[in-house]
């Protein structure tokens, strides 16, 4: 499994490194054959799996359940679980105490919380020093999505663009191992990028961020319903589950699935023993 120092590694070298979201075994699993650097557990499965319309109700509880079923199917994958909603805001004691739970229960690498604000980055660095490696994630910040005021894009005066680049210094300074830039000028993640010594992971943010993340479903076009500007889906399973299922129907209305070779029989002897 690669570790911190492998990404590190990777961003003095130039090579890229790849993370995808995974929810469930199956997508975890998926991913690791795929060689993905690193897998997040995001809180994105609240919309994209449990069907809300934002990532504000996501629980702990829900993120310990998906992220345990991810660590079973990728157990050579540096994993990294999303802190949800207001786990991390009400007291240091209580985001500690979450942040704990989160990671010892999922066997997890790291934990993501977003923001930068001093409660934020006072908590990169007390998870720091206890051990948990933390990713930070500034930019669009959807649990904030009722403050941003929607899903758009961040930094694009010369006045939050600086504030970008300061948050980002500081979260380096509080000690997180990584930081995600979401919907971002690609200009501004470049420069970002250019000042920071632990590794950017863009999503909508340009090709010169040290990595990539994308959410799984929308790689693939599995049960999405409309795809973002800054998402390529590099195939369509949509179609091929639709009309699999439509075929399953088909056949089972006309009575030819199951044929005999789906079927089990037992001897002839035996059934005419069989009295009633
Ligand atoms: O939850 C998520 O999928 C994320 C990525 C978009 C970075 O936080
Ligand atoms: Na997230």
């Amino acid at each position: 499994m690669k570790n911190r120092m492998d990404f590190l590694k990777m961003k003095d070298n130039g090579e890229k490194i790849t993370m995808v979201t995974a929810y469930d075994y199956p997508s975890a699993k998926m991913s690791e054959q795929a060689n993905i650097d690193m897998i997040l557990v995001g809180d994105s499965l609240g919309m994209v799996v449990l069907g809300y319309d934002s990532t504000i109700k996501v629980t702990m509880d829900d993120m310990i359940h998906h992220a345990k079923a991810v660590k079973r199917g990728a157990t050579n994958t540096f994993i990294v679980v999303d802190m949800p909603f207001m786990s991390y805001h009400v007291s240091l004691a209580d985001s500690l105490y979450n942040a704990k739970r989160l990671f010892q229960e999922t066997s997890a690498n790291a934990l993501k919380i977003e923001g930068a604000s001093e409660e934020v980055l006072t908590l990169t660095s007390r998870l720091t020093a206890a051990g948990i490696p933390v990713v930070a994630h500034i930019g669009l910040t959807p649990q904030s999505v009722n403050v941003l005021g929607g899903y758009r894009i961040q930094g694009k005066d010369k006045e939050t663009a600086e504030q970008l680049i300061r948050e980002a210094k500081a979260i380096q300074n509080s000690g997180a191992i990584a930081l995600v830039l979401e919907c971002v000028p690609m200009e501004l993640a470049q420069i970002i990028t250019n000042e920071l010594d632990i590794p950017t992971i863009g999503i909508g943010a340009g090709n010169h961020c040290d990595g990539q993340v994308l959410v799984y479903h929308d790689v693939v076009n599995y049960g999405v319903d409309r795809l973002p500007k800054f998402v390529k889906a590099y195939t369509d399973i949509n179609n091929s589950i639709v009309n699999g299922l439509q075929v399953y129907v088909n056949e089972v209305k006309e009575g030819t699935f199951p044929d005999e070779s789906h079927s089990f029989s037992m001897s002839p002897n035996v059934l005419s023993e069989i009295k009633l």
